[in-house]
């Protein structure tokens, strides 16, 4: 089906801001890891890793608005194909739409965790459960990030094509 102007514009919303939004989670994790490694050598003060930290705990609490915002850009992509451009239904979904869906989650669950944590009185939040499932789904989630970027470039070649 040949694709116009407007219809790329569409279409192209929600790539643009995926991609940016995966760049952001990124950063999200790969900073607050450097907080470990540079502390085990020494060459960051408390002062950088407080601010550090800080910035963890602001960007943390945007990042699921941030999710939220890009499968909106999708589903009005996918209404918008599946109205004006008379796509059948059956190929409105697909496996990098699910995997979104759980990044939302996984995004929700960190922000959870993470809140708890910041609010804990203890000084000690490092052994507090809530630490290890945060730096776990975190970690998974720099895999499911790797996964729906893929599919979602392998995605865009077939809604173009
Ligand atoms: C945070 C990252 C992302 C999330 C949470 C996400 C989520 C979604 C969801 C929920 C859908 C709708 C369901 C479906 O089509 O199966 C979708 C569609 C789509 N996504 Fe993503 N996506 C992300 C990043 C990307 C990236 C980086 C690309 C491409 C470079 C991309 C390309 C597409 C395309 C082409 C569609 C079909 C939209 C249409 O029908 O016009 N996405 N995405
Ligand atoms: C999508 C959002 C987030 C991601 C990807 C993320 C990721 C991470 C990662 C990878 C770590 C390091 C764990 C380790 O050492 O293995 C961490 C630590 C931490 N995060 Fe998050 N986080 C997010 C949101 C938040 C939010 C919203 C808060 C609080 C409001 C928060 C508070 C913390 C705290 C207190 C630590 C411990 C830091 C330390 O080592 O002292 N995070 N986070």
């Amino acid at each position: 089906m040949a694709v116009g102007l407007i219809d790329a514009l569409v279409i192209l919303a929600h790539p643009l801001a995926g991609m940016t939004a995966a760049y952001f989670l990124y950063k999200q994790w790969s900073t607050i890891k450097s907080i470990r490694r540079k502390s085990n050598t020494s060459t960051m003060s408390a002062k950088q890793k407080d601010k550090i930290l800080n910035k963890h705990q602001t960007m943390g609490r945007k990042a699921p608005s941030i999710v939220a915002f890009v499968i909106t850009l999708a589903i009005v992509a996918e209404i918008y194909r599946g109205i004006v451009m008379d796509v059948p239904f059956s190929e409105l979904l697909s496996l990098h739409g699910w995997l979104g869906a759980l990044l939302l989650i996984a995004t929700i669950s960190m922000s959870k965790t993470g809140r708890s944590m910041s609010s804990s009185k203890s000084e000690d939040y490092h052994k507090t459960p809530q630490r290890n499932i945060h730096s776990k789904i975190g970690d998974a989630m720099m895999w499911l990030l790797a996964s729906i970027v893929f599919l979602g470039f392998l995605r865009l070649l077939t809604v173009l094509g």
